[in-house]
């Protein structure tokens, strides 16, 4: 079963291939001799004899290559610089003085399903607070394709001044201008050296090299944390009423570092450093790439310097699901996001000839299909290629399919696309199947031509029916809007899973937020379904990704903020999580989509977000660089990895035991080892002790901790079971005993720790895995 992140890769690829083709190739390979490095620089080992940083970078540059020059200079979130070497030239650079690591950049790409145009709906109405006006002051700084100003979600009526600390711009270039920016959108700024550098200068008839988006992404997610109310949103009728972001009080601040090609290292390096320096609170990554230790990965030492001048930070979990140890952005000073379904669906009917009526969805706007049955095929059956099941562009045989309706199985191109390849053939309509990898998971897009999304139970029905009836038809009648599904929310499909391969003992994705079918504002530069051939232009579109997810906990952070300006990120992340559900209303826990059974922290982390909750969560784990560091000796990391990453000399205490499980973290996982020999007895068992710390943010209270567990296999002993905080900020520790017996490698079990007073409950989640 191929992931769905295999998928998209190829997707993108294919997009990029499209897009750019020949231009591209030839200038790639004009640039391809050298290789864009980031270099991380000690300062305190300059040389006197230099005035100024970049003079000393410039020197150290100079002594491996002639021509190299400078792409970006950092200075807020580590000290370093960015430019084009060749491998040679990177290792000479690597021993010379004050030279703490040279890193070659990563590429990373967008955590949407980038077909754009899934479909939803944010009005969960207990998502969203009371308006608040401490929140105006926090500032939420997103990092992705730019942004669409021009918006009603940008209306910057009642707010007041820009904040007297904001020290962000609004650069002018093509089609942005400074009047772009107001009191809701207070900044803009693009990052292209890197992209440039690889690709060459950016072609302008294709993208703005500005703020302005030409995607969607990212004006789709800054509207999500931050967009001011607009009545009558929708996306043709679909999804209607009042869009708003999570934070509509706060500022939002425009970081462009995501272009056609995708988003550089060096150029979201540059963006996460300007906007710690321009001052946001909390910084937006619905971005992600392939997964490497912290001191390799541009994303989690941006937001270790980011987190360490106390902004928060929300990165994408990534849609590599329903597969195992797919996630992206685990450094646990990240707040790791996963996306569930929303209680909303778009439905549309499949009647089939038989006189059977299967539910799907869609977003479909044109003109309906008649009442009357039309001529049924499958793709694979139509097709002059192998896999002609996928309905991939130019594969369908217009003989076969003219004046019928197409099934085609979900992969490899877009959701979207397909369509289009349906109706190129002369197709009147598709029924767009799900496959073991995406499960009962409905996707709804806004399809060119009139199509059911259907989950894989009816996807195998329909094609019983089709495979056994000599004279197949269906017709398909779509619905609009239907509130109060049940049950939601469950955990999407696409949403990345644990274990953390990084760090197995720390649970990763931390929660789960709304990120299937959201509507949330667009771009006028391109339609719905993202699709050249779309020449729709909508003001609200509706998609689907963890890309999705994450700006919603990002405007739930700025909220925190601004009830909490005192609060610590590590302290504003304990609230989201230890307040999160994990269960229904009836008590049932909530279901993965991919396998319609309960899913498990490894799926949902802490839960689901529970806003309202997570304002007064009574305690909190708090933690500070200190811990983080403590948490990288005992990783073993060597002073100059530590000071790659967080900019301190600092050596571990030799004789001191650091353990990784002792992070002040809000949840525990467990990794235990399979004994190898046989029989069990006390050979076979493993004692781990794990300590936290918490604080008091409430009142004063005794709260007593209950421990709920589905296995047998681990004793579970809190130490003490009862904790009395009599004043505020007050700290008291507490240590968990496992005491595990050896099962099978592979087997996974969870239990979950809960401190009560009368009012609060402080829940954790707590997951074991032995190997
Ligand atoms: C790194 O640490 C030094 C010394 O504490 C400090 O002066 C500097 O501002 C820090 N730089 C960053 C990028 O945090
Ligand atoms: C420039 O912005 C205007 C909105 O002010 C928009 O109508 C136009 O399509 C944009 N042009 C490009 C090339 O993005
Ligand atoms: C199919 O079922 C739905 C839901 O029960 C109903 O609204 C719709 O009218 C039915 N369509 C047909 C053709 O029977
Ligand atoms: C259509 O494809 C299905 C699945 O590959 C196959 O079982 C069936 O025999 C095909 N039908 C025809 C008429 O070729
Ligand atoms: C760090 O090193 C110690 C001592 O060699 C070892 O016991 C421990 O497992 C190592 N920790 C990690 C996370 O590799």
């Amino acid at each position: 079963m191929k992931s769905l992140r295999f998928r998209l890769l190829f997707i993108l690829t294919l997009l990029i291939t499209i897009t750019y083709h020949a231009s591209v190739v030839a200038r790639e390979k004009k640039y391809q001799e050298k290789k864009t490095y980031i270099i991380h620089m000690e300062e305190s080992t300059m040389p006197v004899s230099f005035s100024d940083r970049i003079q000393w970078y410039d020197s150290s540059l100079k002594s491996v290559s002639d021509s190299a020059n400078m792409l970006y200079a950092y200075t807020e979130v580590f000290h370093g610089f960015s430019t084009r070497l060749t491998a040679e030239e990177a290792k000479s650079l690597e021993g010379q003085p004050g030279v703490l690591s040279v890193l070659e950049e990563m590429k990373y790409e967008l955590h949407t399903t980038h077909t754009p145009a899934f479909l939803g709906l944010e009005k969960d109405e207990a998502l969203f607070f009371p308006d608040s006006s401490a929140a105006s002051d926090v500032v939420v700084g997103v990092l992705d394709t730019g942004v669409w100003p021009e918006l009603k979600s940008f209306d910057d009526t009642g707010l007041s001044e820009v904040p007297k600390s904001w020290k962000g711009e609004c650069e002018v270039g093509k089609n942005f201008s400074s009047s772009s920016c107001n009191r809701k959108l207070i900044g803009a700024r693009s990052f292209s050296n890197g992209y440039e550098s690889v690709y060459g200068p950016i072609d302008e008839n294709i993208e703005s090299k500005s703020p302005r988006d030409d995607d969607g992404h990212g004006t789709h997610t800054s509207t999500t944390t931050t967009g001011s109310a607009v009545a009558e949103a929708s996306l043709f009728g679909y999804a209607p009423g009042t869009a708003r972001g999570m934070a509509t009080h706060a500022r939002v601040a425009i970081y462009k570092v995501c272009w056609n090609g995708g988003c550089f290292g060096s150029d979201l390096l540059a963006g996460m450093d300007k906007a710690v320096q321009d001052g946001v609170d909390v910084l937006s990554l619905s971005i992600g790439g392939s997964i490497s230790d912290y001191d390799r990965d541009s994303i989690a030492i941006g937001a270790y310097g980011a987190m360490s001048k106390g902004v928060f930070i929300s990165c994408s979990a990534g849609n590599g699901g329903p597969g195992s140890s797919t996630l992206s952005n685990v450094a646990p000073w990240i707040t790791t996001v996963g996306a569930g379904t929303l209680d909303r669906d778009f439905p549309a009917y499949v009647s089939l000839g038989n006189g059977k009526n299967f539910s799907g969805v869609s977003l479909y706007s044109g003109k309906p299909l008649s009442d009357s049955l039309m001529p049924l095929v499958y793709g694979g059956n139509v097709s002059s290629s192998s896999n002609g099941n996928l309905c991939l562009s130019g594969s369908l045989i217009p003989g076969k399919v003219a004046g019928k309706i197409v099934v085609c199985d979900r992969g490899m191109n877009s959701r979207v696309q397909k369509g289009l390849v349906v109706k190129a053939a002369g197709g009147v309509g598709m029924i767009l199947t799900n496959t073991d990898s995406s499960g009962e998971e409905l996707v709804a897009d806004a399809h060119l031509v009139p199509t059911a999304a259907v989950g894989l139970t009816t996807a195998n029905a329909i094609k019983k029916y089709m495979f056994s009836d000599s004279n197949p038809t269906a017709t398909i009648a779509f619905q609009g809007t239907k509130l109060d599904v049940q049950p939601s929310p469950v955990v999407a499909a696409f949403s990345s899973r644990g274990p953390n391969q990084i760090t197995p003992d720390i649970l990763k994705p931390d929660l789960i937020a709304p990120g299937v079918n959201i509507l949330a504002g667009w771009t006028g530069a391109a339609g719905p379904t993202g699709l050249q051939e779309d020449t729709r232009r909508v003001s609200f579109n509706i998609i689907s990704g963890t890309s999705m997810s994450c700006p919603h906990i990002s405007g739930l952070a700025a909220l925190l903020k601004g009830a909490h300006p005192e609060w610590s990120p590590a302290a504003i992340k304990s609230a989201l999580m230890t307040t999160s559900y994990t269960t229904y209303k009836n008590g049932k826990t909530i279901q993965d989509v991919a396998t319609g059974k309960p899913a498990t922290p490894f799926d949902y982390g802490a839960g689901h977000v529970n806003p309202v909750s997570a304002l007064d969560p009574g305690l909190v784990y708090d933690a500070t660089v200190d811990d983080y560091l403590g948490f990288l000796c005992a990783l073993n990391y060597t002073s100059t990895r530590i000071k790659t990453v967080t900019n301190q000399s600092y050596t571990c205490e030799l004789g001191k035991k650091y353990s990784v499980g002792d992070l002040n973290y809000p949840s525990f996982a467990v990794p235990l080892q399979t004994s190898s020999g046989q029989g069990g007895g006390s050979s076979a068992v493993t004692v781990v002790k794990y300590t936290r710390t918490l604080t008091n943010v409430g009142t004063p209270a005794t709260y007593k901790v209950s421990v709920s567990s589905e296995t047998q296999a681990v004793k579970i002993v809190v130490d003490p079971e009862s904790l009395t905080f009599s004043k505020p900020n007050e700290m008291k520790t507490y240590t968990v005993t496992f005491t595990a017996s050896s099962m099978p490698s592979g087997t996974t079990s969870f239990a979950r720790l809960v401190w009560s007073d009368e009012q609060h409950n402080v829940g954790s989640p707590i997951a074991f895995g032995w190997t």
